[in-house]
């Protein structure tokens, strides 16, 4: 290369440079704002939100490694410019209720272009109240009306109740998760999505008491990819019908997904005597199940506890269903569950290449198949609708 080329070229090169580096403003709430390890930072990180989200262009909020404390905080927008919130440390909720005035520990809401990222760990201390209480407990982190975002990395813990709540969100995605609690924890969903739309779960590890994923009603174009789930009760959408005005559920793809020793494993239940509503166009695709309950199940008579008049049919209209390619071991001899309801029986269902067997003394494993009348092809073990 000639010298005279270098010299043309460098100022291109300096102008590239500093767009690249056009650094966000950093507010990290030991270095500016006083928070010290093993103390309580709640007044430091709500001072670092307000005033990066005050700031025009990106900011960025850090919260270096280390242990600290932290009460309930809203972490609210709307905010002048992109902003992210780094924890590389492990936050510990309260775990006395009397702290709790709202019912979550950490929540996010109207925020455009969020980014939560980091290594860090939200340790709900779940431990010291499951079990303990009746009514509703604090959610880990709740995100409410927030578009356009990302959250990264982070590691839910011990939640005393859901871990992450994502309601009226659009165009979020979630990526790289770490969400854990015991099998035997109650009500510790995964993430439990309502009224969302352009969400994704992506390559993320959750095993939890509850659902590792639910999608109440409201949600459409809903991607969850390369997840894997156990301990836990499944991915599951619904349970839909209880109330009135639910708004339809349309466009779920469960893809490439992994599930272990869970409860169920793919899952749609609606409540019998329902009002009402809409489920439809979701596939899943490629899963494999370990030792699953329930593998692959339509549930349109779930009635939990008998709380409910189970012989009236369901009013959930489901359509467009796919499962393809599900694969492993069930834990239960009915491995494939399609009760559809009989007011509106599922239209257009499809099962393609089903394997999954069980190993127990009563097998074969069995599928059944109510007011479902799927369209078969590929491989089927169980035998499809064997019983009807
Ligand atoms: C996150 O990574 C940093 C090193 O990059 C480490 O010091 C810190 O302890 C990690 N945090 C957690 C919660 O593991
Ligand atoms: C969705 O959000 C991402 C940020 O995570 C953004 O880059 C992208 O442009 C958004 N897409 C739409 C269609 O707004
Ligand atoms: C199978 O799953 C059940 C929970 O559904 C669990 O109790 C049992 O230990 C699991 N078996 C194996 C071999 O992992």
């Amino acid at each position: 290369m000639s010298l005279k080329l270098n010299i043309a070229t460098l100022p291109i090169l300096f102008l590239l440079a500093s767009v690249a580096n056009a650094k966000p403003a950093v507010f990290n709430i030991v270095k500016k704002y006083g928070g010290k390890v093993n103390e309580d930072i709640t007044l430091p990180l709500s001072n670092a939100w307000k005033d990066a989200c005050a700031m025009p262009g990106q900011s960025k909020v850090v919260v270096p490694a280390g242990t600290y404390r932290l009460g309930p905080v809203q972490l609210n927008g709307p905010c002048k410019g992109p902003i992210e919130l780094k924890v590389r440390g492990t936050l510990e909720a309260p775990g006395d209720l009397s702290f709790f005035k709202w019912g979550s520990w950490v929540s996010f809401e109207r925020v455009d272009q969020l980014t939560l990222s980091g290594n860090g760990t939200f340790d709900g201390q779940g431990k010291s109240v499951w079990g303990k209480y009746n009514g509703a407990l604090p959610i880990n982190i709740r995100f409410d009306f927030i578009t356009n975002s990302m959250i990264r990395g982070i590691t839910s813990l011990d939640s005393k109740q859901f871990h992450l709540h994502v309601f009226a969100c659009k165009n979020v995605t979630l990526f790289h998760l770490n969400i854990r609690a015991p099998g035997d924890s109650p009500n510790t969903d995964g993430i439990h999505m309502g009224r969302s739309t352009g969400i994704n779960i992506i390559d993320s590890k959750i095993g939890t008491g509850d659902d590792c994923i639910s999608l109440g009603d409201g949600n459409r174009d809903i991607l969850i990819q390369k997840v894997a789930c156990g301990p836990g009760h499944g991915i599951s959408i619904g349970s839909l019908g209880k109330y009135e005005n639910e708004e339809p559920i349309v466009g779920v793809k469960v893809l490439d997904c992994n599930l272990r020793n869970t409860m169920n494993g793919v899952r749609i239940k609606t409540w019998p005597a329902s009002f009402p509503g809409i489920a439809s166009d979701m596939h899943f695709e490629n899963i494999y199940m370990r030792n699953v309950s329930n593998p692959v199940i339509i549930d349109q008579v779930y009635c939990p506890w008998n709380q409910c008049k189970a012989q009236i049919p369901s009013k959930i209209k489901i359509s467009e269903v796919s499962f393809k390619n599900i694969r492993g071991t069930s834990q239960t001899k009915e491995a494939v569950k399609l009760l559809c309801s009989n007011e509106v029986p599922c239209e257009n269902v499809e099962i393609s290449d089903i394997d999954l067997a069980y190993q127990g003394s009563d097998g074969p494993a069995t599928s059944q198949c109510t007011n479902a009348n799927p369209t078969i092809s590929g491989k089927q073990n169980p035998p499809a609708c064997s019983l009807k």
